[in-house]
C-alpha cells in the first residue's frame, strides 16, 4: 500500500487516542477565490508567473496581475526565471534575482513555490550551445552538476518541488517508437552516461543539494496512455527500482479543445504512477482555442474548454497521488500560447481584462463538488498501520483523496462525556452509523470502528465532508469485519520498535527504565474487539470489570506471560485497549518482543518491552 505523505501526520500513538487536545472548529471563511475553495481540499493550486526576467515591465508590479495571482492561487512556478537562460547568463555566473523576486512574492502571499527547471534541451543562454560544441562529456558533467547544485542550493527550502529534467523524450515517430531527445546533456556530447543515465544523475545531484525537495520528471503528451507515456513509465519504474530519488511526474497538460485526454485515460496514467508510489502534479495546464484577431474565442469553444478544465481538476482531486494542479500563466495577457501557437489563444481561466472566463467557474465547480475518494486498502490500524479487516472498537486511520479540513482538528469530549461523530464537518459511516472520530485533516481521518459491527461479516464504509459549500459524499467501500484485529501502540511513527508501554509505577518503559522479572507492564493497543457487557461508541471506558470477549494470551521474549487484565483502558475512549502482563523470569536483559493474541488474531511483530 502506498500513502502520499505530503500532508500526512501520524499523531503520536498515544496522543492520537489518549489525549485529544486541540480546540474546536473555526468557522469557514466565505469561499470566494479558487485558492480559498482549494484550502479545505488540501491541494495547492498554482500558476506560472513572471517578474522582469527578460526586462521591464515587471509583471509583479502590475496590480491586476499580482492581485489575481495572489488571491486565486496558493502556489507559484516561475515560467522562465529559474531556467538556464536567466540563471546562468555567463559560465559560472549566476543570476537568481528574478527567481528571488518571485519567491519573495510567493512568501509574502503565503504561496508555495515549484521550481522549473534544472535540465532541459532548450532555452539556453547564448554561450551554452557553442560551449557544448567543443566540450568533453566530463566538462558537460561538471557544468550540469555545478548548475544544479548552485541553483537548488540557492533556493533551498523556498522551493518545495523541482522539475529536475524537462521534456527528455521525443514524441512517437511514425512507427510509434519513442526515443530520448537529442540534447547537449544526453548525446551532444552528453555528460558521459548512456541512455537515461544523465536523467538519473540529474536527480541524484538535485537530491544531494536539497534532500527535502520533491523531485519531478516533467513532460507533455503523457497525459493519456500511449507510447510516450509508456516510455516515461518504464524510465521512472527503473528509477524507483534502482533507488534514484524521484517523487513524481509532471503532466504539463498543454491541450486544446480538439485534443485532450479523457477522464478515464488521465486517471489510468495517474494510477499507473501511483502503483510505483509516485505523485503526479498537473504542471502547466492551458487549453488553447482558435482566436480572432483580437485574441478572443467563440462562446462554444469556451464552453468546451470549461468542461476540459473541470474534467482534469476533477480527476486530479479523485486520485490520491495527484497532489498539485497548476495552470500556465495568469491571464490571456501573459499566456505563452499566442506566440507559440499562432492563431490560438484564450487558453487560461482569466481573460484580457483579468476577468474570470467560463473555465474559472468550471474549476470552482470541480473544487466545490468533487466527491472525496475512499480507498479500502488505505484504512489501517492506528497502532500498526496494517490494513485488512476492521474489528469492533478498532481505532483506524483512513487515508483518502479530497478529505478535509485544511488543518488538523482534534475532537474533544463533549458535555455528555462522549467523543463526537462529527469533526469539522467530517463524518465516517459504518453501515450508516456515524463512527466516533478522534481527529480529521486533509486526506486523513482518525476513526473508531463502531462496536455495532460485532458479529458481522463485512461493513460498508463511507466518508463525508462539508467544506462549507455543501456536503460531499465519497464512494462506499465494503471491508471485512474480524472479531479482533489487535495491534500495540508504538513510541515511533512506524508502529514498530519500543511499545508505548508503562511500567507498574506508570512510568514509560524504556531502555533506561526497564521492567524487572515478575514485574507488571501495561500495554496499550487497539483492535481488541467486543467488550463484555458491551461498550458505547465514543464513551469513556466502562468499569474495570469489562473485558475483551475473546481469550487473550501473550508472550514476552517468546515466553508465555501471565495476562492479569485485558480490556478497555480506564479513563480513555472506548477503543483503546489495555493489557496488563507479568514479565516472565529468566529473560535476557534488553528489548524483548511482546506479542498479544486475541482469539486467533495476533499483534504486529517488532514491538518490544525493555526488560532488566
Ligand atoms: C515556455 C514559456 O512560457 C515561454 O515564455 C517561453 O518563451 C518558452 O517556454 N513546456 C515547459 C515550459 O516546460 O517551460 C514552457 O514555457 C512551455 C512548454
Amino acid at each position: 500500500m502506498q500513502h502520499f505523505t505530503g500532508n500526512q501526520t501520524r499523531p503520536a500513538k498515544l496522543a492520537a487516542c489518549l489525549a485529544v487536545m486541540l480546540a474546536g472548529t473555526a468557522p469557514l471563511a466565505a469561499q470566494t477565490t479558487f485558492r480559498q475553495a482549494a484550502a479545505p481540499r488540501g491541494i495547492p493550486i498554482g500558476a506560472a508567473a513572471s517578474a522582469d526576467e527578460y526586462g521591464p515591465p515587471d509583471l509583479l508590479l502590475n496590480p491586476s496581475y499580482a492581485g489575481l495571482l495572489s488571491s486565486q492561487y496558493s502556489m507559484l512556478e516561475p515560467g522562465n526565471a529559474m531556467k538556464w537562460d536567466v540563471t546562468e547568463p555567463e559560465l559560472d555566473t549566476y543570476n537568481f534575482q528574478p527567481g528571488d523576486e518571485l519567491v519573495a512574492f510567493a512568501q509574502a502571499n503565503n504561496m508555495i513555490v515549484r521550481g522549473h527547471n534544472l535540465c532541459w534541451y532548450t532555452q539556453f543562454p547564448p554561450w551554452l550551445a557553442p560551449y557544448a560544441a567543443t566540450a568533453t562529456p566530463a566538462e558537460m558533467s561538471t557544468l550540469l552538476e555545478d548548475h544544479i547544485n548552485a541553483e537548488v542550493t540557492h533556493f533551498g527550502t523556498q522551493v518545495f518541488a523541482w522539475d529536475v529534467v524537462n521534456e527528455a523524450f521525443n514524441d512517437p515517430d511514425s512507427s510509434g517508437n519513442v526515443t530520448l531527445r537529442d540534447s547537449i546533456w544526453y548525446d551532444q556530447p552528453g555528460i558521459g552516461l548512456a541512455g537515461n543515465g544523465y536523467i538519473a544523475q540529474a536527480f541524484q545531484w538535485a537530491h544531494a543539494a536539497n534532500p527535502n525537495a520533491l523531485l519531478f520528471y516533467n513532460d507533455y503528451n503523457i497525459e493519456e496512455p500511449g507510447p510516450k507515456f509508456d516510455a516515461v513509465l518504464n524510465m521512472v519504474q527503473q528509477f524507483v527500482a534502482s533507488g534514484v530519488p524521484i517523487n513524481g511526474v509532471g503532466f504539463e497538460m498543454h491541450v486544446e479543445n480538439t485534443y485532450y485526454p479523457s477522464a478515464t485515460q488521465l486517471a489510468q496514467n495517474m494510477q499507473a504512477l501511483a502503483a510505483l508510489g509516485l505523485q503526479v502534479h498537473i504542471t502547466e495546464m492551458d487549453v488553447r482555442l482558435p482566436v480572432d484577431s483580437s485574441g478572443l474565442a467563440s462562446a462554444a469553444d469556451l464552453q468546451t474548454q470549461a468542461q476540459i478544465y473541470q474534467s482534469v481538476l476533477t480527476v486530479c482531486l479523485q486520485q490520491p497521488n495527484c497532489t498539485a494542479f497548476q495552470v500556465w500563466g495568469v491571464s490571456y495577457n501573459d499566456s505563452w500560447i499566442p506566440s507559440a501557437f499562432p492563431g490560438y489563444g484564450a487558453a487560461l481561466p482569466f481573460d484580457l481584462n483579468y476577468a474570470p472566463t467560463p473555465a474559472f467557474a468550471a474549476l470552482m465547480t470541480a473544487m466545490e463538488t468533487t466527491p472525496p475518494t475512499l480507498i479500502a486498502s488505505n484504512m489501517v490500524n492506528a497502532a500498526s498501520y496494517q490494513g485488512g479487516a476492521v474489528a469492533p472498537g478498532e481505532i483506524v486511520t483512513l487515508y483518502g483523496a479530497n478529505f478535509g479540513p485544511a488543518n488538523l482538528v482534534g475532537s474533544q469530549l463533549d458535555s455528555s462525556g462522549q467523543f463526537p461523530a462529527n469533526v469539522s464537518g467530517v463524518e465516517v459511516l459504518f453501515d450508516g452509523i456515524p463512527a466516533t472520530l478522534l481527529y480529521a485533516e486533509v486526506n486523513q481521518v482518525g476513526v473508531i470502528v463502531p462496536f455495532e459491527v460485532a458479529g458481522k461479516q463485512q461493513t460498508v464504509v463511507q466518508y463525508q465532508y462539508n467544506p462549507g459549500s455543501g456536503v460531499v459524499v465519497s464512494n462506499t467501500e465494503t471491508v471485512p469485519v474480524a472479531a479482533a484485529a489487535p495491534a500495540i501502540f508504538a513510541l515511533n511513527e512506524q508502529g514498530s520498535g519500543p511499545g508505548a508501554i508503562l511500567n507498574q509505577d506508570y512510568s514509560v518503559n524504556s531502555a533506561a527504565n526497564p521492567v524487572a522479572a515478575n514485574g507488571y507492564v501495561f500495554v496499550y493497543g487497539t483492535g481488541g474487539g467486543a467488550i463484555v457487557g458491551g461498550a458505547t461508541d465514543g464513551a469513556l471506558a466502562p468499569g474495570i470489570g469489562s473485558l475483551v470477549t475473546q481469550p487473550v494470551t501473550a508472550t514476552i521474549g517468546g515466553v508465555a506471560a501471565y495476562v492479569q487484565y485485558a480490556g478497555p483502558a480506564p479513563g480513555e475512549v472506548n477503543g483503546v485497549v489495555q493489557v496488563n502482563l507479568q514479565v516472565p523470569a529468566g529473560l535476557a536483559p534488553g528489548p524483548q518482543p511482546v506479542v498479544i493474541t486475541v482469539g486467533t488474531a495476533v499483534t504486529q511483530s517488532g514491538i518490544t518491552v525493555a526488560v532488566q
